[in-house]
């Protein structure tokens, strides 16, 4: 890497603008391999000296993976005028670098949704192409049964569009209520909310507890980064190669 001033380094990557990046340069939180340096214009070459903010490296990573917790009520979108979105649950840096949901859950929906910056891995997590497995836990207003397992897996015939075969496990049925998994390679509008309808049934809650090989792991309306491990099993599961 050329030598680069260490304000800049720190607010290219989008995390922290320039000037933030100059007021933790002179708190003297930031070293260039392991010695502090308090000045804002220092020329650093990142490669040969590894630049930490109290400790934790800085990468010029230019992609963001991020999961959370969605809660209800809160609308899946970049923006809207009046409603809550997912964005205002994640730091205002993240929002300023282009991260957005990859997919939708609806507002009454809870649970995993991932946000990224890397277009071509959300798009194929999101393609039918690529079978990426999202599964839902929904609770429906009556009995289910090995027939609406049966159709579910053949694949159901909606007013506009065949879904793909899809997994039902029924976990309990009652006369007034019923919970079953769902299992899509696919994510069309509504479409789980769609597909009990076919089967007569209404969906009371949703909730989706895995999208590909990630698995809620933490409490409603929390965000994390995801691990450089789980980057690497989602590009596995789009059938990415790996960098
Ligand atoms: N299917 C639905 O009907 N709604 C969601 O939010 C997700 C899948």
């Amino acid at each position: 890497m050329a030598l680069i001033r260490l304000d800049k380094l720190l607010s290219q990557n989008g995390e922290r603008t320039r000037s933030e990046s100059a007021r933790l340069i002179r708190s003297g939180c930031v070293t260039v391999g392991g010695a502090a340096v308090r000045d804002p214009s220092a020329k650093v070459d990142a490669d040969a000296n590894p630049v930490a903010i109290n400790g934790r490296a800085v990468t010029d990573e230019p992609f963001q993976y991020i999961v959370l917790h969605k809660p209800a009520g809160v609308l899946t979108a970049a923006r809207d005028r009046s409603a809550r979105t997912v964005m205002d649950l994640v730091p205002e840096a993240l929002r300023r670098r282009d991260v957005l949901p990859v997919g939708r859950l609806d507002k009454d929906t809870t649970g995993l949704l991932m946000l990224t910056n890397d277009g071509e891995l959300a798009h194929r997590l999101l393609s039918p192409r690529r079978h990426v497995p999202k599964e839902y836990l929904a609770v429906v207003d009556g009995p289910l049964t090995q027939a609406d397992a049966d159709a579910f897996a053949l694949g159901l015939r909606l007013s506009d569009f065949t879904a793909l075969p899809a997994g039902l496990t029924v976990l309990e049925s009652t006369e007034s209520q019923s919970r079953a998994l769902v299992t899509l390679s696919e994510g069309k509008f509504h479409q789980v909310k769609r597909m009990f309808e076919a089967r007569g049934r209404e969906v009371l809650t949703l909730h989706r507890q895995r999208f590909g090989p990630l698995r809620l792991d933490m409490p409603l309306g929390a965000w994390r980064s995801l691990t450089a491990a789980e980057v690497r099993l989602l590009r596995e599961a789009a059938q990415l190669a790996q960098d």
